[in-house]
């Protein structure tokens, strides 16, 4: 008998739960989206997922969120507007989930964590957050499967693209390999298929077919796109290292850049691909599907 596997997503309307949680759909998982803001769930995810209204900040609602299901797949981010004695997503909250799936007996909780987070040049309180929550899983005393991604396809629609204009900023001296996130949600899916029975922790690296620099990608997605009067913006980085005093926003993202543009990502996915699959979807394909 094909048993149904149940799976809990925290982060579901995220630019990256949601269409990750689509594709758990497709691939045969029945899904709850645990949600804090019941009206953006239609727009992000369209019908047919159990919904159940949950907070992070809320461990009861997480125990109930988390009853029968086998996994909790967890699309968390950090935010610029995040204080230092104040709750922290990826620490406070990943903390209340996993007391939380604990109590509540799930097999196995995912992790979208961040391949850029190693990089070792910048003293940054987000990449220590990063580190932290990896760290905490580790030692949860549950079983773990932590996702280290590349870039996604979707910065470029979702974060870089205003009306007709895609913005970049700096020269990035080193290559990505960008994915979809449709390519790593199979990845997700066949993760936690294939892991169904070990109690062993699992880590991925998660890498797309080619290699990109940001303006490479830029280009391409331009290219390929449906709407013909998208053009290039770019800034010098510089520009942002100005002004980031100012705002907690451009300080993020003055640091997310410069690690991007300075971090000699190496491709290190072989073992992904072999147990998980290949990803196939390439940027200029992607970008043709937009719009
Ligand atoms: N973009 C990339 O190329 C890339 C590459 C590698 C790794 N990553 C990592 O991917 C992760 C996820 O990215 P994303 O863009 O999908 O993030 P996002 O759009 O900010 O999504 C965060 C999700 O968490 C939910 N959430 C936040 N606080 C919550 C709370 N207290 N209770 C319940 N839900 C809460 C949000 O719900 P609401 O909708 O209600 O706000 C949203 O669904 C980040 O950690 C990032 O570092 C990104």
């Amino acid at each position: 008998m094909n048993i149904i596997r149940t799976i809990a997503v925290v982060g579901a309307t995220g630019m990256l739960g949601a269409p990750v949680t689509k594709v758990l759909k497709k691939q045969g998982y029945s899904v709850t989206a645990v949600v804090r803001n019941m009206q953006k769930v239609h727009q992000k995810l369209g019908a047919g997922m159990h919904l159940f209204k949950g907070d992070l900040k809320d461990k009861r609602s997480l125990r109930s969120a988390f009853a029968d299901i086998d996994f909790v797949y967890l699309n968390l981010s950090t935010t610029p507007d995040e204080k230092k004695n104040e709750f922290k997503t990826e620490i406070d909250g990943l903390q209340n989930v996993i007391e939380a799936a604990k109590s509540a007996r799930v097999k196995r909780i995912g992790f979208l964590s961040s391949l850029v987070k190693d990089y070792s040049e910048t003293d940054w309180w987000v990449f220590d957050i990063k580190r932290e929550a990896c760290r905490i899983l580790k030692e949860a005393d549950i079983p773990v499967t932590i996702f280290y991604p590349s870039s996604f396809y979707e910065n470029l629609a979702h974060l870089q693209m205003k009306g007709n204009r895609v913005y970049l900023a700096g020269d990035q001296v080193t290559k990505s390999w960008w994915i979809s996130a449709e390519d790593y949600g199979m990845q997700v899916a066949n993760a936690f298929r294939k892991d169904l029975e070990s109690h062993e922790d699992f880590e991925y690296s998660i890498q797309g077919p080619e290699p990109y620099n940001m303006e490479e990608a830029a280009d391409i997605f331009i290219r390929h796109h449906p709407n013909p009067k998208l053009k290039k913006a770019k800034a010098p980085l510089g520009l942002f290292r100005l002004m980031k005093p100012f705002s907690s926003t451009i300080d993020f993202q003055y640091n997310i850049l410069y690690a991007i543009n300075h971090y000699d990502e190496k491709f290190q996915s072989e073992q992904t691909w072999s147990k998980l699959g290949k990803p196939e979807l390439s940027l200029a394909e992607w970008a043709e599907k937009q719009g």
